[in-house]
Formats: C-alpha cells, sequence, structure tokens
C-alpha cells in the first residue's frame, strides 16, 4: 500500500483528502464524524465575528437526469460564537491528535487578526487559512473575496497574520478575479506559508421565470452567489496549474473545486496540490464518499508506482503548455466502429452543422454514418458527443516524425500575418458552397 500521508506546508495528516472550510464542518460533531470516517484533515467554518444569514441560501444547477451538476450559495461565515467554535477545535484535537484541523478566518482590523489566531492556535489548530474568497455578503463588508481581488490589500493581511502566526498559514484565493497567479504571488510577498484555491465563482442560479426571482429565494428577492461543484472543476484546475507553474509563487497548493471522487483529487494533485479538499460532494454524498476515494487512489498509486503523494504532484504540468508549443504536425481524426454504432447519429448532426460536414450518412440500407476523411480537421466533437463510450476514437495520421509549433514557426516567418495571406491554415480544406445548403435542406 502506498504511504498517503502528507506534510503539507509543515501541516501533517494522514491522507491528502480535507474537508473545505463550508456546512460540513460546521461543528465538532460533523468534524469527528468525517475523522473517524476517514477524512484525514478539516479546515472550520470560517471563523470571525458571527453572522445572520438568510432563509433560503443555496441553489442547486440540474442537467437532465443530474442533480447538483452545479451548487451555489448565499450563506456567510459561521454564525455560532467564537468560543463555542474553539472548544469544538480542542476537543477534536484531543481525539484525534493526528489529523489536520485548520481554522479560517476571516476579520477585519489587525487586532482581530491578532486576536482570533491566538485564541485558534490556543484551542489547538495546526493551521489557519484566511479567507480572502468569498464572493458574495461578506465583500460588501470589505473582507472575503474583496481583498483576494486587490493583491496589495491581500498582502498587507497575510504580512499581519504572520506577524503573530505559530502554525502554518494558507491563503485561499477567490477565483473571482482575471489572473489569479497576482494574489498568489502576493501571498507568497506577504509570507504566506500555502495557498488554497478555488473558493466558489460569483453566479447567478438561474431565474424563476413565473415571479422573476432569481434563485435562491428570500421574500421575493435574491442575490449573486457562489458557484461550486462538479461544474467548477475545470476552473480550478486551469488556477491551480496557473499558480504551480508561475515562477513567482512557488507555495504548495491546497486544490479545491469540483472534487467528486478520487480520480478529480488525483487530477488537482497531478496539476500541482499537494493535498485536496471538498465540500459540495460531500454536501451532496456525506463523508461516507471517502471509503471510496482512500482504497481508489492507493490502487492508481500503486498500478503507477507512486510510494507517496509527493511523487505525484504536479506529474501533469510538463505536459500542459501554452498553446504555442503545442505540434501543429499532430493530426488525427475520427474513426467510427460500426459495431458499437446505434445510428443515432448524432455525431453527423454536430459535425455537419457545428462542424466540418466530414461526416456522411449512407444510403437507405444502414444508418451508421461514415466519416470522410480528407474533410475531418480531428477536431474530437463528434467523439464526445456520440452517447456510446469508446464507438468513435480519434485515430493518429501523421506518422510522428515531424514537429514543428506556432511559436517555432513564428521564429521561422511562416505564419499568417495578412487578411488574404496563403499561409491560412484553412486554405485547400474543402467547404460546401453556401448555395448547397438551400439544396440539402429541401432533401
Ligand atoms: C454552502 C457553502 C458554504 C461555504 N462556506 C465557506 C466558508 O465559510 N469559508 C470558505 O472559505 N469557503 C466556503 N465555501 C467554499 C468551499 O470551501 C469551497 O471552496 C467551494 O465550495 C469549492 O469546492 P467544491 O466544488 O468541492 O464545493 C462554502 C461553500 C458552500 C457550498
Ligand atoms: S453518435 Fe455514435 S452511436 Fe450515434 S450514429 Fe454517430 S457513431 Fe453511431
Ligand atoms: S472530428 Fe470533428 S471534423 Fe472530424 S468528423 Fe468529428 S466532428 Fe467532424
Amino acid at each position: 500500500m502506498a504511504d498517503l500521508s502528507i506534510n503539507f506546508a509543515g501541516i501533517k495528516a494522514p491522507n491528502p483528502f480535507w474537508l473545505a472550510s463550508a456546512p460540513p464542518t460546521n461543528s465538532g460533531y460533523q468534524v469527528m464524524k468525517a475523522f473517524d470516517q476517514g477524512w484525514g484533515g478539516a479546515v472550520w467554518k470560517t471563523l470571525g465575528v458571527p453572522v445572520v444569514n438568510v432563509s433560503s441560501r443555496y441553489g442547486g444547477m440540474n442537467y437532465r437526469e443530474s442533480r447538483m451538476v452545479g451548487f451555489n450559495n448565499i450563506e456567510l461565515i459561521t454564525d455560532r460564537p467564537l468560543k463555542d467554535n474553539l472548544k469544538e477545535i480542542e476537543e477534536v484535537k484531543k481525539h484525534f491528535p493526528d489529523h489536520a484541523v485548520i481554522a479560517s478566518l476571516m476579520v477585519e482590523s489587525r487586532e482581530e487578526w491578532h486576536q482570533i489566531i491566538r485564541d485558534c492556535e490556543n484551542a489547538g489548530a495546526d493551521g489557519l487559512e484566511l479567507n480572502f474568497g468569498c464572493p458574495h455578503g461578506m465583500c460588501e463588508r470589505g473582507m472575503g473575496s474583496a481583498v483576494g481581488q486587490e493583491p496589495e490589500v491581500l498582502k498587507t493581511i497575510v504580512s499581519w497574520v504572520k506577524e503573530v502566526a505559530q502554525t502554518p498559514v494558507i491563503v485561499k484565493l477567490t477565483p473571482n478575479i482575471t489572473d489569479v497567479t497576482e494574489p498568489a504571488v502576493a501571498a507568497k510577498e506577504g509570507n504566506g506559508d500555502a495557498i488554497s484555491l478555488i473558493n466558489t465563482i460569483q453566479s447567478l442560479m438561474g431565474v424563476d421565470l413565473d415571479n422573476f426571482v432569481c434563485y435562491p429565494n428570500v421574500d421575493g428577492a435574491s442575490t449573486n452567489g457562489g458557484y461550486c461543484g462538479p461544474a467548477v472543476k475545470p476552473i480550478a484546475l486551469n488556477m491551480i496549474k496557473s499558480c504551480a507553474q508561475h515562477p513567482d509563487v512557488n507555495l504548495p497548493i491546497s486544490g479545491i473545486g469540483g472534487i467528486e471522487n478520487w480520480r478529480d483529487a488525483v487530477e488537482h494533485i497531478l496539476l500541482g496540490a499537494g493535498c485536496v479538499q471538498v465540500c459540495t460532494a460531500v454536501m451532496h454524498y456525506g463523508f461516507g464518499i471517502i471509503r471510496e476515494m482512500i482504497p481508489g487512489i492507493d490502487r492508481y498509486m500503486d498500478e503507477k508506482g507512486f510510494k507517496t503523494i509527493d511523487e505525484m504532484v504536479g506529474k501533469a504540468l510538463p505536459n500542459t503548455k501554452t498553446w504555442e508549443n503545442l505540434n501543429l504536425k499532430y493530426k488525427v481524426v475520427a474513426d467510427i466502429n460500426e459495431d458499437k454504432c446505434i445510428q443515432c447519429q448524432l455525431c453527423y448532426i454536430a459535425c455537419e452543422d457545428g462542424a466540418h460536414q466530414a461526416i456522411g450518412l449512407p444510403d437507405e440500407d444502414s444508418r451508421v454514418p461514415y466519416i470522410i476523411e480528407e474533410n475531418c480537421v480531428g477536431c474530437n466533437l463528434c467523439a464526445i458527443v456520440c452517447p456510446v463510450e469508446g464507438c468513435i476514437t480519434m485515430e493518429r495520421k501523421d506518422d510522428g516524425s515531424q514537429s514543428i509549433t506556432w511559436k517555432e514557426r513564428t521564429a521561422k516567418g511562416d505564419i499568417p500575418t495578412t487578411f488574404n495571406d496563403p499561409l491560412a491554415g484553412g486554405i485547400g480544406h474543402w467547404i460546401p458552397e453556401p448555395i448547397e445548403a438551400l439544396k440539402k435542406g429541401k432533401k
């Protein structure tokens, strides 16, 4: 069995699976229950001056049969008194001394930061997470993402925190910013020990068509909230990658966003996360999902020959490049497996109307479409829309002997530079005449 234990920026935990700061870490009862089931760490629901919440406060994005593909909330930080939370942190640490308990914090003044840090560390917290990410409610009061969006302010507050913190300081970043590496660099400059991302994405979940009120409805009105869950994983992965690759960040990363199973977690780790945090999946399915996550990652690590989590961190980063460094000579085309095809013709419609008119329909005898290889640009669309896994595959057509990137072509002056440049990539590619569209419609 692989060694799942981690030392994340000086915080030790039996495994890299932590609960994110959110309702599942609202109380000692919940955190103890989670640790008992196998979670390695928990970032406590953000502590500060207790708030007053609204009702209702969540919105769900359902897609066809799948519920909570995305999730949104307008909840604030903890509404419980600090002393109750501190008492429970102390109790959790007594029962689980080897698990990681991180105090998530959000206050305003330097004095408040100093006081709450001392209180949490006295209660036994193993680390601190600074919530500079909350994109609703708290930001209207100058906290949360209002700080995360201002690198200079963020840096100042991190340095206040570091004046007194005895435990590692994780800076939690907001995705509601053009370039997430700017606050990440500021976290480093402020002397932070690690970063975590992403917090939720500013969003409106939808509008009730009958009463013109967005979800969630609070007495006939609503407000923008924070989006999370499976739908945000691609955004999280990209931001984690950006921070992991940035030469001036160079901090351990706790990956958050859309993690539901061990595979999602491994993806975060391969792109640079040293541990991961989970919120929505636990709110949907409960703490028990950890029972699949631990054996899953363990099996994967054994198969791949990874002995520790550290060995996996960032393994996909060298293969994640800027566009200009991709090989323009690499060429794939679609291939339909006739035996697997259920003849739905979704691939035909997608390619015909949404791509490159590279799929044909046969005559009466069959309904299995065929690929017109010379028209196929290898975009993947048909393979993505095909409902049968593995029915459309992308087959390599170049022999692998040649490689040239946009960057290399640019250096050679071998790129289109004028509107009608003979070097345009689409020249020579068959496109039907516009009038053909009308003839086809009449058939
Ligand atoms: C209802 C709810 C409340 C949350 N409260 C907090 C909070 O108090 N502090 C915080 O840092 N993040 C909070 N978050 C954000 C999560 O910690 C996490 O960053 C985000 O949900 C993305 O992870 P996920 O896709 O696994 O849900 C909250 C999220 C939800 C859904
Ligand atoms: S989408 Fe897939 S299953 Fe449907 S016709 Fe095309 S190849 Fe066959
Ligand atoms: S890969 Fe793209 S261009 Fe090729 S057949 Fe499929 S949808 Fe059409």
